[in-house]
């Protein structure tokens, strides 16, 4: 009787000691994306040919450019499925490039808030600022991105949604969205 006990006693610990530091993964896809305009071009398909109130949320691609007189990057947004305090690591996968890279490009990664907006209506002049610059990718010719490290991104999580944008410190780059079937995915692993 006495080790009966003691064996449950230990088997109770164990499982108190194992649950708190068992890290889990979680695969979250984005939920939303569209190419942000800002670009004093004039645009023949956007409303008053002003670029910045084009809506472009339901766009198959992702159009970043850098360069002249454009200035356009990708917006994507995240469900968080843990609270940003959980989370210990965090990268984003992007899909290929929609035609190969000619030549190397250096792709940026910033925060962008508030994260309530929708692929109805984001354009050029309401879409969230942007915020800190969290990553900088270097993407030698004829290569594709691989994870990028966004953490600082995903613990600042608000109501369990976060964004980034993704641009190009100079050049261009397109990426299938979310509406062709291929989102970006997030990879997290928490405490
Ligand atoms: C990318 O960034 C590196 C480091 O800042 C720089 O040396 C290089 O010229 C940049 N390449 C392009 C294509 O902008």
């Amino acid at each position: 009787m006495r080790i009966f006990q003691a064996t449950t006693l230990f088997f109770v610990f164990g499982q108190l000691l194992a649950t708190p530091s068992a890290a889990k993964q979680y695969d979250s896809p984005a939920i939303k994306d569209s190419t942000i305009m800002r670009s004093t071009v004039s645009c023949p398909d956007c409303p008053d040919r002003n670029c910045y109130k084009c809506t472009l949320g339901h766009d198959d691609k992702l159009t970043v450019n850098t360069g002249g007189l454009a200035y356009n990057r990708a917006l994507i947004g995240f469900h968080m499925p843990v609270d940003g305090s959980q989370v210990t690591s965090c990268t984003v996968q992007v899909p290929a490039f929609v035609t190969p890279l000619q030549s190397s490009l250096n792709v940026t990664v910033n925060t962008a808030n508030p994260s309530d907006w929708n692929e109805d209506t984001v354009d050029g002049e309401n879409a969230p600022d942007a915020g800190d610059q969290i990553a900088f990718v270097t993407v030698p010719s004829y290569n594709n991105l691989g994870p990028i490290d966004i953490t600082p991104a995903c613990q600042g999580a608000v109501n369990g949604e976060f964004s980034v944008y993704f641009g190009a410190q100079f050049g261009y780059y397109q990426l299938w969205s979310e509406n062709s079937g291929n989102p970006a995915i997030l990879h997290i692993t928490t405490k």
